[in-house]
């Protein structure tokens, strides 16, 4: 390729890369590619495209290269509302387990691949803990169509609903945030001037 066409194409690739999700991570607080042990890769920290890890049950998880966290989290029991389809203290799973295998305070960001643990940067500013009990809740179903306070599941879009190994309808971390997409603040799915996003779901 001439000179001037493969530096045409290495824009356009870049441009791709940018805004493949939304705004892209490029740049985000989940772009890793600065640091030393992240051998200059964006999604390494977190994807691999082979030799992924598997579930505990075998089922895939997004080839995730992470370090899954083994903490026992505390979660969120103060409803107001007595439901009985709501699940009781079960740990957190599906895509909310992969968040906090860095968010939980514990799990160092640079532990993945498998490689060697000598873990040294933790997501300390923005860690949740391992008790979840003043976050919003998760791992939880959301209310069947009807209830007072919630709106209808048609119409939550741009915010969304998880189903994970046999579960459906959760609302977990990926339920508000998109990992890949700083482009409103805090890898929120949408803007959240006035609650806006609260409003997606309650109906207040
Ligand atoms: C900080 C961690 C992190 C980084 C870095 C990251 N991802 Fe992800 N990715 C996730 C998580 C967590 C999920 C699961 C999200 C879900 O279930 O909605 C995911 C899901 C995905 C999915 C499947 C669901 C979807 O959103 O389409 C694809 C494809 C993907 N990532 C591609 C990439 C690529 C390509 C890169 C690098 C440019 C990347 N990711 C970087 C955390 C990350
Ligand atoms: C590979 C580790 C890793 C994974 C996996 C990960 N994060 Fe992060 N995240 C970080 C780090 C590190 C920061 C920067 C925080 C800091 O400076 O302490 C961050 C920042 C954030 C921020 C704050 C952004 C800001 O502007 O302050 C949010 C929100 C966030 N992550 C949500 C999530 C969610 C939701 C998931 C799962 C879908 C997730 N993260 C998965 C490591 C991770
Ligand atoms: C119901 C929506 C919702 C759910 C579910 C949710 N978040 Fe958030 N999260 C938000 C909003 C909104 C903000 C921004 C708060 C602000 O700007 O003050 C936020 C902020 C954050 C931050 C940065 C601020 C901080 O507290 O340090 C992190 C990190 C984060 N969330 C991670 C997570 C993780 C991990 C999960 C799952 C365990 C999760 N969130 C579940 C809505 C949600
Ligand atoms: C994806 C949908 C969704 C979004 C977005 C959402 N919520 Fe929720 N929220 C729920 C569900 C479902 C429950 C649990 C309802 C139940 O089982 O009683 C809940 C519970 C709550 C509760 C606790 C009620 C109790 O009984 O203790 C509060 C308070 C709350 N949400 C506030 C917020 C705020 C503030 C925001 C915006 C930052 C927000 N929610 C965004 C779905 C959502």
């Amino acid at each position: 390729m001439r000179r001037g066409a493969w530096v045409a194409f290495s824009i356009l690739v870049a441009v791709f890369a940018a805004t493949a999700f939304g705004g892209g991570i490029v740049g985000t607080g989940h772009d890793f590619s600065s640091e030393v042990w992240s051998e200059g890769r964006i999604c390494l920290p977190c994807h691999v495209p082979h030799d992924a890890q598997t579930d505990d049950d075998g089922s895939t998880m997004v080839l995730w290269n992470h370090s899954v966290t083994n903490e026992t989290f505390t979660m969120y029991s103060g409803f107001v509302l007595e439901r009985l389809d709501r699940d009781q203290d079960e740990q957190p799973g599906g895509a909310s387990k992969l968040c906090l295998s860095c968010h939980d305070g514990a799990t160092a960001v640079d532990a993945f691949g498998g490689g060697p643990e000598s873990p040294s940067m933790y997501a300390t500013d923005t860690s949740l803990g391992t008790d979840l009990r003043d976050d919003h809740p998760i791992g939880i179903q959301y209310p069947p169509d009807g209830l007072a306070g919630f709106k209808p599941r048609a119409n939550l879009s741009p915010v969304k609903l998880v189903s994970w190994g046999g579960r459906t309808d959760r609302v977990e971390c990926t339920s508000c945030h998109e990992p890949h997409s700083d482009d409103f603040g805090m890898f929120l799915r949408m803007d959240n001037t006035g609650s806006a996003l609260c409003l997606q779901c309650h109906d207040k």
